[in-house]
């Protein structure tokens, strides 16, 4: 078979689950202004269409910025207030028509569909309609904000009947009151009012370019919320707008959206990536703590296999059956991620000695240097020490300078538990190290 369908399909197969998992369910995405006013607009919305013909349930905000400050040309710096612009009524009229511009451009695109491919006769229906109610900002320290507004509450019953009859809902900064007036408004407040007040699974930040704080490496670039809060609290002034990005996804994951996706979607297939490949492309703040050490259940015992085998294979690890990981499941704990373990590591105790053996502590080869081991073995320490047992042991064979780093001296295998010397495998010739805890 070619190279090139060998990837295919296994690029199918990494997929499917994701496929499988989204369906149904409904991500709210904010598309900023910059990314907008690029030419891949077009392939940005083939590939919005695509995720929705996969069962997605969307509901796009449009970013204006761009487009509002273009058409009103240079302004002073009395236009703004605390990041806020003060809209007059000359302002609210040219906000009233690039918005009306912008969403028929986005509609058009739209109804290009997927061309080129099997389904182009599938028609796509984008509907938006007056689902948010503002009030003024009104006047602060002195200063009047005109028709700058603020979001009041969301239509959410109205955008989930849309959702419902399969069609894509587009929501504007724009917003109205019980009186009639119309309110300029952030399209960054809209989306996360909109995600909150829908419960959505997902609200994806999708911004012409986003460079998170921080972190080494891709496959780590996940911050559960007090994270995120903290990284916030942190960032020097001049990251003013990633700290703006930040705020709203610690604020949309208080109030119960499951995952905020901060995405680079500048470049072509990055939400495709994001939404449907293990690690994605997206910065990603969580309402759940992410890689948290849980308990191992029979269910498991797959993942489990998948990771040990290949450091078995090596001689890493002592082989493990089926069986015996079954019999054994209870003493194991896992860190996992979207169904893959990423990460094991096994307790088992001699109760009359009050020692425990660490065993079978390994981390899956792509995740490793990130803390998880270290992660693994002070859960397990702590394990021991809440049963009040007063010795950890391990019998390694490569691993013995990365214990010596954590604290564990050399020891002799006469030393052992007694029930574990009578099974001590000479051959193997493992070194004992030991750790009181
Ligand atoms: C040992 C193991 C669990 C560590 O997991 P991890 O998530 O990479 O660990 P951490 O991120 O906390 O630590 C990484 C550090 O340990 C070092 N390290 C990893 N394996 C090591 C080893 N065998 N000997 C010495 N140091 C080692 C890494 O180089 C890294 O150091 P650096 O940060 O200075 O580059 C993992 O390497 C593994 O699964 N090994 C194979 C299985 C095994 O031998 N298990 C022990 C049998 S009980």
């Amino acid at each position: 078979m070619p190279k090139d369908t060998i990837f295919q399909l296994e690029s199918f197969r990494q997929a499917t689950p994701y496929i499988y998992a989204h369906r149904g369910k409904t991500f709210v995405l904010y598309i900023n202004d910059a990314l907008l006013a690029k030419e891949s607009t077009a392939s940005l919305i083939h590939d919005l269409a695509l995720v929705h013909t996969l069962g997605v349930k969307l509901v796009l905000v449009l970013g204006l910025r761009t487009f509002i400050d273009k058409k009103l040309g240079k302004q002073p710096a009395s236009a703004f207030k605390n990041d806020w612009r003060i809209t007059d009524a000359k302002t609210l009229n040219a906000i009233k028509e690039i918005a009306g511009s912008v969403k028929t451009n986005i509609e058009a695109l739209f109804s290009i569909g997927l061309i080129n491919t099997p389904m182009s006769g599938m028609k796509l229906n984008v509907v938006s309609g007056n689902y948010v109610r503002a009030k003024p900002v009104g006047v602060r320290s002195g200063v009047d904000y005109q028709h700058t507004g603020e979001v009041r509450s969301i239509a959410a019953d109205e955008i989930q009947k849309q959702l419902d009859a399969n069609n894509i809902v587009l929501m504007l900064p724009l917003g109205y009151s019980k009186t009639g007036d119309i309110f300029n408004l952030t399209s960054l407040e809209v989306a996360k009012h909109a995600a909150c007040a829908l419960q959505s699974e997902k609200l994806i930040l999708m911004l012409d370019k986003f460079i998170a704080p921080g972190k080494k490496k891709q496959s780590d670039n996940h911050y559960n919320v007090n994270e995120a809060k903290e990284l916030v609290k942190n960032l020097p002034k001049s990251k003013q707008q990633v700290k703006g990005y930040l705020d709203v996804a610690v604020q949309a994951c208080l109030e119960n959206v499951k995952r905020v996706h901060l995405l680079d979607a500048s470049k072509p297939g990055a939400l495709l990536e994001e939404l449907y490949t293990l690690d994605g492309v997206a910065t990603l703040v969580t309402a759940e703590t992410y890689d948290e050490i849980r308990p191992a259940t029979i269910n498991d015992i797959g993942g489990i296999t998948e990771l040990i085998q290949p450091l078995i294979d090596k001689g890493a690890l002592v082989p493990r059956t089926r069986e015996q990981l079954e019999l054994e499941i209870e003493s194991f704990d896992v860190i996992e991620r979207d169904g893959m373990v990423l990460a094991c590591g096994a307790l088992h105790i001699f109760a009359e000695e009050h020692a425990a053996e660490v065993a079978c502590l390994a981390v899956h080869p792509e995740y490793q240097s990130n803390g998880r081991g270290s992660k693994m073995l002070s859960h397990l320490e702590k394990k021991s020490a809440d049963a009040e047992l007063n010795l950890l042991f391990v019998l390694t064979t490569q691993t013995s300078h990365w214990f010596r780093e954590h604290g564990f001296k050399t020891t002799k295998i006469e030393s052992l538990p007694m029930k574990k010397r009578a099974i001590y495998n000479y051959q193997r010739n493992s070194k004992a190290y030991s750790k009181a805890v």
